[in-house]
Order: C-alpha cells, then structure tokens, then sequence
C-alpha cells in the first residue's frame, strides 16, 4: 500500500466505475487523521467517496465528527439516522424493495450539502446496492434542444408524511452545483402507490397527465443507463460521503438477508 506523501499516513486510492473514488487505509487508521478539508475536495471531485479500514464511529462521535463539515440536518430522531429493513414499515425505505432515486432533504427545509454513511452490518451478495446517478454526466451529455428544453421545467412533489419527511414542492429540473457552479439535475422518480408504502407523486408544472408520464418514463430511462450509474455494495466498516448537489441515489431491492445496517447524517 502505497504511503500518501502530503498526509504521512499509508493509503492506496483506486477509481470506481463510471465515478467515485475508494480510498482504502489500514485498520484502524482514524478518519479524523485525513483533514476534512481534504476529504471534502476529493468528494467533489469524485462525488462517491469510499473509505475503508477506518475505525467506525459511535453514533455521538459520528454526529460530533461530522458537525466539523458543517450544520447537521437534525429529524426527530436526531441527527444520526438508523437505516435497517422492518418487518411492518410504514415507509419503503425501510422496505426491502428497491427505493427509485431521489435526493435527500426533498421535503425539508434546508438541502444537504453532502451525506454520510457508515456501514455497521451487511450481508456479502444480499443486493441491496446503493446507486448514485452523476446528473452532472446527464446533462453533460444532453444535446442542446434537451438542455433547453430542461431548463424550462418545474417538477412538483408530493406526499404524505408517514415516516421523517413529506410535504409538497415545486422545483427546477436544472440547478448548478453550490460548490462549483455545474449544472446538476434535481430529479426524483415517483412512486407508485401500488408499489410502495408512502407513494410520491410527480408532475410537471403545465402539462397534461399524458405528456408528465411521457416525460418521467424517459427521465427514468436516462438516469438509470450504466454510464451515469455507481452501484455500492456494501460492507461491514465502510464509510461513504456523497455529494447530494451533483447525484441523486436509491437502492436495488435486497435479494438476500436483510440485516444490513447503516447508520445515516445529512451535512447542510
Ligand atoms: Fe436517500
């Protein structure tokens, strides 16, 4: 494993495919032996950062460590939140099906800057994968007369709140990027109420019924295609900072066990 020059600690960084960066230490090292600083950069440039072999948080040090990225997204069952599939949920995320992609802090007041995972348990080849979508990819790709078309639509949001959110709101589909300014795609898939527990319902301001089912089917198409797509498998002691500006996520439906556990905090 090679040594980092600059911060005198042993690490190796490997690419992901088609994005994200994994940076693997060796047990035991300390995320707070990089600086945060540091991290932050190779978040936005890499947008899914990785780490591995660091020495998981309690969940009090991992709210206090991640205050040092900035004001902490606080629900009502504090700022770090306990991922893991229930037997009778009342919300799909805690589901074991698939969750279509969205971005976190929809329905709040305050939209998080970056979000943190740490993984406590999971099962190997259980499914379950984190997807992120680089929306910055999306539209890079875009030609001219679907960039055009994009900037002049407002998706409207809504849906019961059953479980930490909900609400309604209207949003741009494009959005730049708070840090670097790139245009970015502030898109969420609905959720059809036969499908999911707490469905949420999409539309696009202006048009009939039959041309927003038209429009969301090809959105959905675009962002799932495996070029803007990273899938996470997890496991146990990863920890994982993602940039909630330039992606938006969801997870595969679980295949095998369920006993998975992340635990979850949103830096504003
Ligand atoms: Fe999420």
């Amino acid at each position: 494993m090679p040594r980092s020059s600059s911060l005198g600690i042993m690490m190796d960084q490997s690419p992901l495919r088609p994005f994200g960066r994994v940076l693997q230490v060796p047990e035991g090292t300390r995320i707070t032996d990089i600086p945060v600083q540091t991290l932050r950069r190779w978040t936005e440039e890499s947008r899914v950062l990785v780490l591995r072999g660091f020495s998981i948080l309690g969940k009090q040090e991992f709210a206090d460590y991640c205050r040092l990225w900035g004001e902490l997204l606080e629900w009502e069952v504090g700022a770090v939140m306990d991922l893991v599939v229930q037997d009778k949920p009342k919300n799909y995320l805690f589901a074991s099906g698939d969750v279509p992609f969205h971005w976190d802090g929809a329905f709040v007041e305050a939209d998080p800057r970056f979000f943190f995972f740490q993984c406590l348990d999971a099962a190997l080849d259980a499914g379950g994968e984190t997807v992120f979508c680089d929306t910055t990819a999306v539209y890079r790709d875009a030609d001219e007369d679907l960039r055009r078309q994009w900037e002049g639509i407002s998706l409207t949001y809504k849906t019961e709140k059953l479980a930490h959110y909900g609400g309604q709101i209207t949003e741009k589909l494009v959005s730049q990027h708070p840090s670097t300014g790139v245009p970015v795609l502030r898109f969420a898939e609905p959720l059809d109420p036969t499908v999911y527990k707490n469905p949420v319902f999409v539309t696009v301001e202006g048009n009939q019924q039959e041309e927003t089912d038209d429009f969301l089917a090809m959105m959905s198409e675009l962002v799932h295609r495996p070029q803007y797509c990273y899938a996470h498998a997890w496991q146990p002691g990863d920890i994982v900072i993602a940039d909630n500006f330039s992606l938006i996520h969801g997870r595969n439906a679980f295949t095998g066990s369920t006993s998975r556990h992340l635990q979850r905090v949103e830096v504003i």
